[in-house]
């Protein structure tokens, strides 16, 4: 093994493991991935992927026959342990959204045993302040063996955008907070080995919070484009013209109204901030209200157009939680969708175009059926499919365009 090659074990192949472990491994290193998920194992094990993503497939695959690269359901004696498991968050008897540090907390502890002196572990997960402090504390529980400052711990928090994560593992500045200087330093050194945007070093508490606080000012900016689309309801305003007008000013940059604000981060990201500091995260818990109520203002909006018919043919443009791709996690415009199915308003007709045969859950159409059929068209996702649609069609049929794409109120 080349000087600065490293053993690595990564803890948990999904969206940003696998991605992470394979890219580490074709750059030399030796790299066990670990999942509890056995067919994940073997999935990986064969050469294949279990996740869409552009060019992974091709990744997993070099990396897999290079021999630098396998997985198992436990880890091993390493050098480096990046941990890179799911941070959702759970009902508890005081808060409906608490952080969930289950699986981290698991994945620490089945890397206790394999510890020795001089190891890095590195806090992937986007995780609430102090977790990267947890880990040492569980560390210390379970290996008291272990002189402490002999083992470094640090957070390195993901941003890559789904769909461009290969580029972006690569390209993205990253942060880097160790508990102290040396496993700050000490990640930052692996980091360089496929990272070419620049890397700071900061504290395991201000990194964990970075993260959390990016994903919170894009929630507050889109909660404001959503109660912007509200006010101009109420004062009969063409909210996407008001928006373009105001954004001829130098220094405003309103962003675009939607259905609400899904997928697994931005949804999710900030309620570890409110958490974590309820009486003063006032702004960011308001964010997460406006944007969480805004699938109701659309379901009201569309129940009310749709009284006007006898039993209308709704047409669901979209049910992805953003465009131009099939992730369902969170998504307002399947919320709304669902909704419209148990309220039994019209006969529906779903379009999603990214969605595969084996989404069940409603029947999808195609849609130029959905165009010619439909009475009430609901635009919820700005997929590239539907902006291409002829205005013509639209002037028979009652338009909800929660997205904008027709600028139609
Ligand atoms: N997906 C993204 O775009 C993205 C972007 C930035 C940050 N993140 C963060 O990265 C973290 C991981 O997200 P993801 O999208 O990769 O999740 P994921 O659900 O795609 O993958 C997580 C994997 O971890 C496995 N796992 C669970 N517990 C484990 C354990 N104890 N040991 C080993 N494996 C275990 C699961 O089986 C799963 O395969 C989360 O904190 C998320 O918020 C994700």
């Amino acid at each position: 093994m080349a000087k600065c090659m490293q053993k690595i074990v990564v803890m948990g192949l999904g969206y940003i493991g696998l991605p992470t472990a394979s890219m580490l491994a074709t750059k030399g290193h030796q790299v066990l991935g670990v999942d509890v998920n056995h067919d994940v194992v073997t999935t990986i094990n064969s050469g294949n992927i279990h996740i869409v993503e552009p060019d992974l497939d091709i990744l997993v695959k070099s990396a897999v026959n290079s021999g630098k690269f396998k997985a198992s359901i436990t880890p091993e004696e390493a050098d480096t342990f990046i941990i890179a498991v799911p941070t959702p968050f759970k009902i508890t008897a005081t808060n409906p959204k608490a952080p969930d540090l289950t699986y981290v907390e698991a994945a620490s502890a089945a890397v206790a045993p394999f510890l020795r002196e001089g190891n890095l572990i590195i806090l992937e997960s986007t995780s609430p302040v102090g977790t990267t402090d947890r880990i040492a504390e569980i560390i210390a529980e379970l290996r008291p063996d272990l002189r402490q400052q002999q083992i470094y711990i640090a957070h390195c928090p993901e941003r890559v955008l789904p769909g461009h994560i290969i580029r972006e593992l690569v390209d993205n500045d990253r942060i880097i907070g160790g508990i102290n200087k040396p496993s700050a330093e000490k990640a930052r050194d692996l980091y360089k080995s496929f990272c070419n945007g620049n890397i700071y070093l900061t504290t395991s508490k201000t990194a964990e919070l970075a993260k959390l606080v990016e994903n919170s000012y894009r929630d507050v900016n889109i909660a404001f484009a959503n109660e912007l689309s509200i006010i101009c309801e109420k004062l009969d305003i063409n909210v996407w013209e008001l928006i373009e007008l105001a954004n001829k000013h130098p220094r405003v940059n309103i962003l675009q109204p939607g259905p609400g604000v899904g997928g697994h981060c931005i949804a999710v990201d900030p309620w570890f901030v409110v958490a974590a500091v309820p009486e003063e995260a006032k702004l960011i818990r308001t964010a997460r209200e406006v944007n969480d109520s805004k699938p109701h203002w659309v379901l009201d909006k569309i129940k009310a157009k749709a009284a006007r018919f006898k039993n209308p043919v709704i047409g669901c443009l979209g049910l992805a939680f953003k465009a131009n791709i099939d992730d369902l996690r969170e998504s307002p415009a399947l919320e709304i969708t669902r909704a419209l199915a148990a309220l039994g308003v019209g006969t529906l007709m779903p379009c999603e175009p990214n969605l595969n045969s084996e989404f069940s859950e409603f029947p999808c159409f195609p849609l130029a059926d959905v165009l010619r059929k439909a009475d009430i068209l609901v635009v919820l996702v700005d997929h590239e499919e539907f902006r291409s649609v002829d205005p013509s069609i639209l002037k028979e049929k009652v338009v909800i365009d929660t997205r904008g794409i027709w600028k139609i109120m």
